[in-house]
């Protein structure tokens, strides 16, 4: 019981983040990603992805998406997964917060090991 309430308390502490970080400065289907924005992204890989696949991304609620991990995966299966989610999970989807281009970016930047 207590573990579900953690849980639950980390999923509003990271849509609330999401919402004042990333969504408000969006520009949600622009094109380019531009240095600023590519800043924004990285804040959000560390902070709400890393709030279940951990800090360093190594695994936590989420399995490990490093690029080790990761390494041979196709970036737009990655990207679709981050769009969308992963049904009767707790990955949830992002499609209202970010663009498809912002998730293919993600993608990339996880696949690439930017994030590590
Ligand atoms: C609320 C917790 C949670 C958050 C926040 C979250 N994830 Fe996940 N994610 C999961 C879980 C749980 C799974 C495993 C789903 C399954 O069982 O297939 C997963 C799976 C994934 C996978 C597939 C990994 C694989 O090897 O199959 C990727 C990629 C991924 N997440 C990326 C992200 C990214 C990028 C973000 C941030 C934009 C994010 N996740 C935020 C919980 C989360």
């Amino acid at each position: 019981m207590f573990a579900i309430l953690l849980i639950c308390g980390a999923g509003f502490g990271w849509a609330d983040d999401m919402a004042v970080n990333v969504a408000v400065n969006s520009g949600v289907n622009s094109g380019a990603i531009d240095a600023q924005r590519a800043q924004q992204l990285e804040h959000l890989v560390r902070q709400d992805c890393g709030s279940c696949h951990g800090m360093t991304l190594k695994g936590g609620l989420g399995p490990d998406i490093r690029a080790a991990t990761l390494q041979g995966s196709d970036p737009e299966a990655v990207k679709q997964i981050i769009l969308d989610g992963v049904p009767g999970t707790p990955m949830p989807p992002w499609r209202a917060l970010i663009s498809e281009t912002e998730a293919r970016w993600i993608a990339d930047y996880l696949i690439r090991g930017g994030a590590q």
